[in-house]
């Protein structure tokens, strides 16, 4: 038996699976991950097979249990965070599922869902109850899309013989040998299918899809049990204790726990979050309204205004590999240090439409402003400035919708790493961004939701004190240079919508 314990996160995501080992001090000693296969059947359809999903999940576990010598003794608990909004239906008695898990970027129920919720009042009762706008990106379209094409799948549903889960879920169900059937408050409210008032799954909305009650799986806090590992291979007996969906786990390991407290994260896309307290403010501004993780000492439901920004890491990743004028990502830091300004060169990044706050689907990409003075550090640099603007704009959508503006905003992700993007992200902003020494903030979360429910951890304050001295970036910038910059991406925004 090691010397302390430890707490895992199994950080199971779009494109790899990860476990992390984190100790008391809530560092990351170690991490195992492994990617698994995209599938694109169709163009605009996304899939993973969900033993792909549960292999490496698996996978790593046990990889780094082996590599570190470690036994269920030695572990405290075992956190879930997971890409959330991603579906799978299997039969419990077989353990198989039906269908690949349909992804949560796969865009195949986009007609359904106009079909299902397209007129004004459907999309109000969604909103009003769920919290979100109707769209493909969430399960319910996508369970019924199983239901309506997977041969006997609906009368299997109907008869009780088939499960719906996110990813979480179904982590859950697996490593409990099948004995749990539960979902967390976070990756509920990512289904369209759940009350984020009452706290229920709504009847209504499932007659709407056509989904039986029978399907869904048991709701439960995010810091609670989940039961303990009863599956070949992994060691036995160890407590699952937290799980949320990865957006709401990272909002949660950057100690995010109070009203107007923000967090952004910059990966493939972003997603931003700012936590509402015991409100459930309804956005006007096209962002959504999403239950948080809680920790056990806090009573009810807490919620947050979340945007998503589709393309932004994905920018940089075209750049190196579809024009090659970046060679790695991390060089676009000195690259856009490198000249005064971008010349006037703005790129919209629309690849698959705009995201909140403009919801604009038929929007497409553009570099605008080039002139023969333009160079690839111009290029790069507009790059970065896009990435930061597409913030500003969910910032100001969140001031808006929240009715105070944006406090501190906490980053984190691949390219909060780029130094030149947080300065121009602050000065952009006008606000303070603060990046903690631990930017594996997804993984915390799901770890401190496990370790409260245990007492690894006493509560939030122990948790709060634990972070250690963050970098922050404040405004540098000349207000007036900042209304003329944004003025020109806003115009670029109009020009290709
Ligand atoms: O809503 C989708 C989101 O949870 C996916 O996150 O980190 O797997 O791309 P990620």
């Amino acid at each position: 038996m090691a010397a302390e314990k430890y707490v895992i996160a199994l950080d199971q995501g779009t494109t790899s699976s990860r476990a992390v080992l984190i100790n008391r001090e809530g560092r990351m000693v170690d991490c195992v991950q492994r990617p698994f296969q995209q599938i694109f059947p169709k163009p605009g359809w996304v899939e993973h097979n969900p033993q792909d999903i549960l292999y490496s999940q698996l996978g790593s576990l046990t990889e780094l249990l082996a590599k570190r010598g470690l036994t269920a003794e030695d572990i405290d608990s075992i956190g879930i965070d997971n890409q959330r909004e991603t579906t799978i239906v299997w039969d419990p008695t077989t353990g198989q599922p039906v269908y690949n898990a349909i992804v949560w970027q796969c865009r195949r129920t986009a007609d359904l869902v106009e079909q299902l919720c397209g007129t004004p009042e459907a999309r109000q009762i969604i909103q009003e109850k769920t919290g979100l706008l109707p769209d493909a990106y969430f399960s319910a379209s996508k369970i019924r899309w199983i239901l309506d094409n997977v041969p006997s799948a609906r009368e299997r549903a109907e008869a009780g013989e088939l499960l719906f889960g996110t990813v979480d879920t179904w982590l859950v169900w697996v490593l409990t040998g099948g004995l749990v059937h539960a979902t967390d408050v976070t990756n509920a409210s990512r289904t369209m299918l759940y009350n984020i008032h009452d706290n229920c799954w709504d009847k209504e909305l499932l007659n709407l899809f056509g989904i039986p009650l029978s399907m869904m799986p048991e709701v439960r806090r995010s810091s609670s049990s989940f039961g303990e590992t009863s599956y070949p291979g992994v060691p036995a007996g160890i407590p699952i204790t937290g799980v949320a969906g990865d957006q709401q786990a990272a909002l949660f390991g950057q100690c995010c726990f109070e009203p107007g407290q923000a967090k952004n994260t910059y990966g493939t896309g972003c997603f931003m979050l700012m936590h509402t307290g015991h409100e459930a403010r309804l956005s006007k501004s096209n962002l959504v309204t999403t239950i948080v993780a809680s920790a056990p000492e806090v009573e009810g439901t807490e919620y947050a205004l979340e945007g998503s920004v589709f393309v932004a890491g994905a920018l940089i990743q075209w750049l190196r590999d579809q024009l090659g004028i970046v060679q790695n990502a991390a060089d676009t830091e000195w690259m856009a240090k490198s000249v005064e300004d971008t010349g006037g060169v703005y790129i919209v990044p629309a690849f698959t439409g705009l995201g909140a706050p403009w919801w604009n689907p038929d929007a497409r990409g553009a570099i605008l402003g080039i002139t023969r003075g333009t160079t690839r550090n111009h290029i790069a640099r507009a790059a970065l400035e896009a990435l930061a603007y597409q913030i500003y704009d969910l910032a100001d959508a969140m001031a808006k919708d929240a009715g105070h503006p944006l406090g501190v905003l906490n980053v984190d992700g691949g390219a909060s790493a780029n130094s030149f993007l947080m300065q121009f992200q602050a000065d952009i902003l006008g606000r303070e961004l603060r990046r903690p020494q631990n930017t594996e903030t997804t993984s915390l979360g799901a770890a401190f939701l496990a370790g409260l429910a245990t007492g690894y951890w006493s509560g939030i304050d122990e948790l709060k004190a634990l972070r250690e001295t963050d970098d922050v970036f404040r405004r540098q910038m000349d207000p007036q240079r900042v209304d003329k910059l944004v003025a020109g991406w806003h115009d670029a925004v109009h020009r290709v919508m």
